[in-house]
């Protein structure tokens, strides 16, 4: 048996590197802020940091328009801040994995300037330019992400390119195989330094229809109501017959070097089908871990969650690794969406479901989306849109100190309100704090093979609870959660002897009575048997 995959009993930590520590002092978290916080992971006990993108990039889109992927933006530091955080997050067993965003550029890319300098450019072909209709209107009808045509106007060279995002993140041509092999050298650069993996952006987009035909509008669609980016069903711009081939090419560099991983963002959707064919096709390796954003998609309500993890368990492909997500930096804040006290039971879940966890920054304080007016918008999204990110993006909370303990400047964010008292120096001291119950479960991971592991087990129980078994070797896990703000009796047929390992307001331990297991208003357990 070759030995398992360290990203199978991993947890990844999710850092949104202008957010996290400003070690330079002005007001943006920096790589020199990250390395000097690395203790703190290490105390919490995650596995592996992904750094949002930290390379060159006007920050249209902060950080996901990319103007050179072989550097760092002078903002985060130098190249030799990141070996540094390398070497120090290395020593500490701590996995680095970046973020990368092969689908589109900056405008600002030498790539892009080049191809927009004259129709017989050699990298003309390396992006998507087309003739505009004889009305002079865009090619199709593709929306772009963040609002409006997918198609920009080059006055210059008479013709539109197209870009999913902003007009300033034009769409990269994989049709050309040489913007593939391009693309694939700046993941060598990067394997060649010693990072760990990457996180690669919208994956499942980069290519587009050969025949540019129009999407269909969404006829579920309501105006006013839905965010304006779900009007379209983006059949023809997404998800194209080929994708898996091209994505094949990726994990095939990711292989040539041992021990990393390749995760991958696909489009959010509940339908574990979807994610389960992005591991495998006929044998060609695709992704480690497609991202399943099911559990921030779906109603928080215990048989949606339980009906979808049936299901994902079942379509999964042999030894497919299973993940969760339920925060990142474009969604609302799992407390603002949850409350704070089911915000404690979706941590233990998330940590006790039989998978790879990925939690995002502050998500382990219990921090809360900030208060921002519209005037103090800075996400694209949120400008153009209306539905703002820089709710989830807020500071860091480290202390009750002037800005968080985040910066000795004025951050770039606002601080969220709450931070004199969610903040991790408070959350240390107090043995009931969020921080608290999620290093606890951490400690557990690590400790109980069963977790990272072991096998999984659906078991009825009454509405508004989910319980579920995991079985390794003879270790035997109970996970009992309690969704509702009722206390709730569980019938349950398990013989024998339980000891309450952890709940979730942290008050609780040793042994329980499992013929009736009593759960309090919003309380998870995790319970030994046997
Ligand atoms: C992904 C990123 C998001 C970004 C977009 C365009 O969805 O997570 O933050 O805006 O891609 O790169």
């Amino acid at each position: 048996m070759a030995t398992r995959e360290w990203w199978r009993s991993a947890v990844v930590y999710q850092i949104y590197p202008r957010s996290w520590m400003d070690g330079s002092g002005d007001g943006i978290g920096d790589l020199p802020g990250i390395t000097s916080k690395l203790d703190y992971l290490q105390w919490l006990g995650i596995d592996a940091i992904w750094l949002s993108p930290i390379f060159p990039s006007p920050m249209k889109d902060f950080g996901y328009d990319v103007s050179d992927y072989v550097d760092i933006h002078p903002i985060f530091g130098t190249l030799a801040d990141f070996d540094a955080l390398l070497i120090a997050a290395h020593a500490r067993g701590i996995k680095v994995l970046l973020d990368l965003v092969p689908n589109h550029t900056s405008d600002q890319h030498a790539w892009f300037k080049e191809s927009r300098a004259s129709r017989d450019n050699p990298k003309r072909d390396w992006y998507i330019w087309r003739d505009a209709k004889p009305d002079g209107s865009p090619p199709n009808n593709w929306a772009a992400y963040f609002g409006g045509s997918a198609w920009t106007w080059d006055e210059t060279t008479q013709q539109y390119y197209m870009h999913n995002f902003l007009a300033e993140q034009p769409d990269l041509n994989y049709r050309n195989p040489e913007v593939l092999q391009a693309m694939l050298n700046e993941v060598r650069f990067w394997l060649d330094r010693g990072v760990d993996g990457f996180r690669v952006d919208v994956i499942d987009r980069m290519l587009k229809d050969d025949e540019f035909r129009d999407n269909p509008m969404n006829p579920n669609f309501q105006e006013g109501v839905d965010n304006p980016m779900f009007s379209q069903m983006r059949i023809y711009s997404e998800n194209r017959p080929g994708i898996h081939g091209l994505i094949a090419e990726f994990r095939k560099v990711f292989d040539s070097y041992a021990n990393r991983v390749m995760i991958g963002e696909i489009g959010y959707s509940v339908d574990p089908t979807l994610i389960a064919g992005f591991y495998v096709e006929n044998d060609q390796h695709l992704i480690h871990l497609p991202f399943n954003f099911a559990l921030i998609l779906l109603p928080w309500n215990a048989k949606a969650i339980r009906d979808f993890i049936a299901r994902y368990e079942s379509v999964l492909p042999p030894n497919a690794q299973p993940n969760y997500v339920m925060g990142n930096h474009d969604m609302p804040r799992i407390a603002s969406r949850l409350g704070a006290e089911q915000a404690r039971v979706a941590a233990m879940m998330m940590l006790t479901l039989r998978g790879t966890p990925f939690i995002y920054y502050g998500e382990e304080l219990g921090m809360e989306n900030g208060d921002l007016t519209p005037e103090q918008y800075q996400d694209p999204q949120g400008i153009n849109m209306g539905v703002s990110r820089d709710y989830e993006r807020t500071p860091f909370q480290w202390s009750a100190e002037a800005n968080a303990g985040f910066s000795s400047a004025v951050p770039w964010l606002p601080t969220a309100p709450n931070y004199p008292t969610v903040n991790v120096e408070n959350e240390k001291r107090d043995p009931y704090s969020m921080l608290n119950l999620y290093r606890a479960l951490l400690i557990e991971r690590r400790m109980l093979p069963a977790l990272t592991e072991g096998s999984l087990t659906l078991i009825d129980s009454p509405a508004d609870t989910l319980v579920y078994r995991r079985d390794h070797d003879g270790q035997a896990l109970l996970i009992a959660l309690n969704f509702s703000r009722q206390p709730v009796t569980i019938p349950l047929t398990i013989s024998g002897a339980g000891e309450v390992l952890i709940n979730t307001q942290l008050d609780k331990t040793g042994a329980i009575d499992l013929s009736a297991l009593q759960l309090r208003a919003n309380e998870g357990m995790m319970i030994k048997l046997g």
